[in-house]
């Protein structure tokens, strides 16, 4: 098998914010499928230890970043985690970055993580096992491949996956002698930014390759209205760069096996009436004579909720009803609450996270509703193509890549697997709402729509292939050079 280090800050089964944890704990299945051996480098976060069995110590410093730590290796679920055991930096309550402001010293433990990964990549773990290529996942990973060079390390691949580019890892520069990290590399090529640190442009200039979750949004990040800043930094290596769309975990998002609902098929969708009943009753809805929309997000601007709260009048005048699962930003948290109290019977809220109650909104659901203003990805959308929950997106990233909109033409050639809305404005998607529940209307048409999604090819064969065939081109660059 050849070898490759995950290096990511989150991790199904272990510890999970978002879609990154769900990519990082899929891809280690789809990789071995190719013939690699994907190794996963995170914290040890308080109890991972004990739920991942990690008593063996493959790595240890006498010092990181202010204290002892060591590298422990163990398994969670058939995956294969190396924990970072560095208790001044990860033993402490608050999820993994801090609830609900960020911890202060995060720059550090990152840093932390990353000059892990690195010495593990130069060094070799205590037992000899050492990646062919290291895979750094945004801001947290992203100082790895600068510490790789650093150590004068070139026979390493490194790949820079790019989740979300929002998040950019910002740190004050006089973190740089506490971080390890010389002078020479804090400069405008390096990883200076507007006069502070950003380890994510560290790992954008210092990596072989990067990677973003999707084609769109690989060419939407060298746009000012997506890059954030770091645009030109990403345009600068559009050579270097390609969008490798996410799969989903086709045996745990399965509408057939799934043990939180009343199972249906694509033959057979009578399992989803069942469960559309209960999920009303759950959400305190009735009397809808129109589609039953979900939405199971964070609550934060990108998130575009905003849109919703516009829109949800009319559609809700029209018989649609809704049923929201999320939390995050507080003040979208209340939009949210007065958006339910206005619609009694028609707008259900549960604010939290809760990921069986997700599964059976899927379940019971007959669209998801995904009206990001930009979405590298995008994964409920995904879902809901999966257990025929039919998506309504925004025409954005993974969302523009991964849903057909019913437009007449594409109803007529069979192929519309959702909707897309474009301009991403209140006045775009309630046209396209109203498409929708005209859509509902007509019984055999939404079933086709359906069924459609759900045969998708959603798994990570095909991504995990690609990222194979990156991993090999870049090993053979090395090679090359050496
Ligand atoms: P992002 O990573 O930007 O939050 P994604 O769509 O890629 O967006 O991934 C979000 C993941 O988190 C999905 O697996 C989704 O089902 C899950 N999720 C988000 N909010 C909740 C919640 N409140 N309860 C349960 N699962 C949630
Ligand atoms: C980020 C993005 C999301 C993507 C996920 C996994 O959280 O916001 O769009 O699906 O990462 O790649």
């Amino acid at each position: 098998m050849r070898r490759v280090l995950s290096v990511t800050s989150e991790c199904v089964p272990l510890i999970k914010t978002g879609g990154l944890a769900d990519v990082a704990g899929a891809l280690p299945a789809g990789l071995a499928g190719q013939g690699w051996q994907m190794r996963t480098l995170l914290p040890a976060y308080p109890g991972l230890t004990k739920r991942a069995g990690a008593k063996t110590a493959v790595f240890s410093f006498d010092d990181l970043m202010g204290g002892p730590s060591q590298v422990l290796a163990g398994d969670a679920d058939g995956l294969d985690v190396l924990l970072l055991d560095a208790p001044h930096l990860y033993d402490r309550p608050g999820g993994p970055y801090g609830n609900p402001t960020d911890f202060p010293d995060n720059p550090l433990r990152f840093a932390a993580l990353s000059l892990a990964a690195a010495r593990i990549a130069a060094e070799g773990r205590g037992d000899g096992w050492r990646p062919e290529v290291l895979h750094a996942h945004d801001w947290q990973a992203g100082l790895a491949p600068t510490y790789l060079a650093q150590m004068d390390c070139t026979d390493v691949a490194t790949v820079m996956t790019v989740h979300n580019i929002a998040f950019q890892g910002l740190a004050p520069a006089a973190m740089l002698g506490t971080m390890g990290l010389p002078l020479s590399v804090y400069t405008s090529e390096g990883l200076e930014y507007w006069g502070q640190i950003s380890t994510l442009k560290a790992g954008l200039v210092h990596a072989d390759a990067i990677t973003t979750v999707s084609p769109t949004y690989a060419s939407e990040l060298m746009r000012s209205e997506f890059g954030m800043g770091l645009e030109g930094v990403v345009a600068a290596r559009a050579d270097r760069l390609s969008g490798i769309l996410n799969g989903i975990d086709m045996e745990v998002w399965n509408p057939e096996t799934d043990p939180q609902i009343t199972p249906y098929s694509a033959t057979s969708l009578r399992g989803k009436a069942t469960n559309r009943k209960a999920l009303m009753s759950e959400f305190g809805l009735s009397g809808l004579t129109g589609p039953l929309a979900i939405i199971v997000s964070r609550l934060t601007s990108q998130k575009g909720m905003d849109l919703v709260a516009a829109t949800a009048d009319q559609f809700v005048a029209a018989g649609g009803g809704l049923a929201i699962l999320g939390s995050g930003d507080p003040l979208i948290e209340d939009q949210m609450r007065l958006l339910a109290r206005n619609h009694p019977g028609k707008v259900g809220l549960r604010i939290g996270y809760d990921e069986a109650l997700s599964h059976r909104m899927f379940g019971g659901g007959d669209v998801v509703l995904v009206p990001s203003r930009f979405e590298p990805c995008g994964l409920t959308q995904l879902y809901g193509l999966r257990y025929g929950t039919v998506p309504v997106v925004a025409a954005t990233g993974g969302l523009a890549d991964s849903v057909i909109h019913a437009n007449t033409m594409a109803q007529s050639a069979g192929v519309s697997t959702g909707f897309q809305f474009h301009p991403i404005d209140e006045m775009a998607l309630a046209q396209c709402l109203r498409s929708v529940i005209t859509l509902f209307s007509d019984k055999s048409g939404w079933t086709r729509l359906q069924k459609r999604g759900m045969k998708q090819a959603l798994g990570w064969e095909a991504s995990s292939a690609a990222y194979a065939v990156l991993y090999e081109s870049l090993i053979g660059e090395h090679n090359g050079a050496t």
